[in-house]
């Protein structure tokens, strides 16, 4: 019997077609993505709208996961369009009016050689109210540090996929920076620029140019990301798209993390550990308050979620259609 004490309002899961009580439990301990991380998932918000719940950029959502299975060699059982219909349903199963919605595919059970010959490919879908993913930090700003462990390289892996066992760098990284009281880790890549946190990109704002760095810099091109490129212009912000030096980050007027879990979350302080957490130097944007520029962008961000934008109604998938 499993509690949803940590998943608000989850009811059912979506599982190879059918759904099942939260509460229950279905897999085999010697499944394949459990033992070596062979699994490839998305995370994805539905946002309350005037025509009901809306799931933001879905297709695109759905077009990466395929293309993450694609990476670790998966053949999917399903269409894209199955998918997408098969989330839409466990929205509206849930009677979720906003949802943090988790597509996992995995190497199911069958063999556990480190190459998944006999293992199927399996899909399973969650959804679940999930409030602010940096809690409180998302509108007071967040406390960031540079962490000392560098990401792992484009060049060693393909990071346009989410593949899961990637996310084990990251959890360690976010454990060990809240273990010295941040709210979260930045990661710089081999060459020393900074890269992203363990699940967000990573936006700076300096003189009216709203930056970020792309996949060559070692990052996930999220689709929080690509957004606001798109909508910079709108606020009269320059997008631009490029490396980021750590003495370019120390320098800018505003920073902020972006992510479907993290929406805009404003990073206030950050201290580079990067040489190792015995000693740091700690730099403040601007006022160590949320700065106005990233206000704005969360602001305007969160009206076209919630379908207040007529202009972004293009992203939305209305659960109820
Ligand atoms: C490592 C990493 N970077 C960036 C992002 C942001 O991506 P998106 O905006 O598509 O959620 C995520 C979240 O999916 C992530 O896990």
């Amino acid at each position: 019997m499993f509690l949803n004490t940590h998943f608000s309002k989850a009811k059912k899961y979506w599982y190879m077609g059918k759904l099942y009580d939260w509460t229950e439990g279905i897999f085999h301990p010697m499944m394949h993505a459990l033992h070596y991380g062979t699994c490839t998932f998305e995370g994805i918000r539905a946002y309350p709208t005037d025509k009901g719940p809306a799931i933001f950029r879905l297709k695109e959502h759905v077009d990466r996961l395929f293309h993450s299975a694609s990476v670790i060699k998966m053949n999917v059982p399903f269409t894209k369009e199955e998918v997408m219909e098969a989330i839409k349903l466990v929205v509206k199963e849930n009677q979720l009016e906003s949802a943090y919605i988790r597509p996992l595919m995995f190497y199911s059970y069958g063999n556990l050689g480190l190459v998944p010959k006999f293992s199927p490919v399996e899909l399973i879908i969650g959804a679940w109210e999930w409030g602010a993913y940096l809690g409180e930090a998302a509108e007071r700003g967040g406390t960031a540090c540079i962490v000392p462990k560098r990401r792992i390289h484009n060049s060693q892996l393909d990071l346009s996929a989410k593949l899961g066992g990637v996310y084990v760098q990251s959890a360690i990284n976010g454990i060990a920076a809240r273990e010295h009281g941040y709210d979260e880790a930045i990661f710089l890549n081999l060459e020393g620029r900074i890269a992203e946190g363990p699940g967000e990109n990573i936006c700076i704002i300096k003189d009216g140019v709203l930056k970020t760095n792309n996949r060559e810099e070692s990052v996930l091109e999220g689709i929080t990301r690509t957004s606001l490129l798109e909508i910079a212009p709108d606020l009269g912000l320059k997008p631009e798209i490029g490396p980021i030096t750590k003495e370019e980050f120390f320098q800018a007027d505003e920073a902020f993390f972006c992510g479907t879990a993290a929406e805009v979350s404003p990073i206030v302080k950050v201290t580079d550990f990067s040489e190792g957490f015995d000693h740091g130097t700690e730099y403040i944007f601007g006022d160590g308050k949320p700065g106005p520029q990233t206000k704005k962008l969360r602001e305007a961000y969160l009206d076209i979620v919630k379908g207040k934008n007529p202009k972004y109604e293009k992203w939305l998938y209305y659960v109820n259609r």
